[in-house]
């Protein structure tokens, strides 16, 4: 196979990090991109990695992170969004600021990827981009209304970039992970858990990456790991007002 640069945000931690250690091993080429360097540091050392700090909420930096891999590591094959955040709260109890930086690193960040990355994708007619929004994307539930305003607009973001560019060369693949068991789940608990949190337990890094993988060689678009994933999104949709009902009395609210 020819097409071996991947570039990945996040990697410094958890799927992301998971991914780009996946990938060096079957021998691409790595760009790694995080704001947390001992993340990075933690990636085995290689002439395929090319680790950069970067912000992904800085348009210019990821324009630049993009130029930097394309001069040393080739043209970008495959595009990965996991960086994200998720500090939760009430909504009236969390800060004006971090609500909007939870916007501008999860969707904004996504955005200044796409933006960087897609043009030379499409016109070479070649290449895969991935998404990761989340089940929270589909399904909005007590403490976790600024994540879900955020994962909603990745989703709504990635589902018109693919409608519109579809037949152009370029396979897009949103994955809508339930709680998975890395480090993200940490921000819960250092703010608050939502007890909902506790009927959708938390699935390995591992079986995401699998089924990412697989829906990129199917070229599929959505992908809902995890056991009753899709089966929650199904509810939400169809019974949203019996959805929030027993999402009340589960949180005691
Ligand atoms: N873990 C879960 O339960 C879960 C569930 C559904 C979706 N997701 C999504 O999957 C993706 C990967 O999450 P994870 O669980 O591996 O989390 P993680 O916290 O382990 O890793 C996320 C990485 O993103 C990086 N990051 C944060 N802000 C950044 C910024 N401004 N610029 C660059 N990098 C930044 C962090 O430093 C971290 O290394 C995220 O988009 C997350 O929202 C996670």
């Amino acid at each position: 196979m020819d097409h071996k640069v991947v570039f990945i945000t996040g990697a410094g931690s958890g799927m992301g990090q998971l991914y780009a250690r996946k990938m060096l091993a079957q021998g691409w080429k790595v760009a790694a991109l995080d704001v947390n360097q001992s993340g990075l540091n933690e990636l085995p050392d290689s002439p395929n990695l090319l680790r950069i700090n970067v912000d992904v909420s800085d348009s210019q930096a990821v324009l630049a992170a993009v130029q930097q891999t394309e001069s040393e590591l080739g043209h970008i094959y495959r595009v990965v969004n996991a960086a994200g955040i998720m500090p939760l709260s009430r909504i009236l109890d969390q800060d004006i600021s971090l609500i909007k930086k939870i916007m501008d690193i999860n969707y904004g960040g996504l955005v200044n990827v796409a933006h960087a990355t897609l043009p030379g994708l499409l016109e070479r007619k070649s290449g895969e981009f991935v998404s990761f929004a989340s089940l929270a994307g589909h399904l909005p539930v007590f403490y976790v209304g600024a994540y879900n305003a955020s994962k909603f607009a990745v989703i709504a973001y990635t589902e018109v970039l693919y409608q519109e560019n579809r037949g152009r060369g370029v396979n897009f693949t949103c994955v809508c992970p339930p709680p998975v068991q890395t480090p993200l789940l940490n921000q819960a608990r250092e703010t608050v858990w939502p007890k909902i949190f506790g009927i959708l337990p938390a699935i390995s890094p591992e079986t995401v990456i699998t089924k990412i993988d697989r829906a990129l060689s199917k070229n599929k678009f959505w992908v809902f790991p995890g056991p009753v994933t899709k089966l929650s999104w199904v509810f939400r949709r169809y019974f949203p007002a019996l959805t929030w009902r027993f999402v009340r009395a589960y949180e005691g609210l």
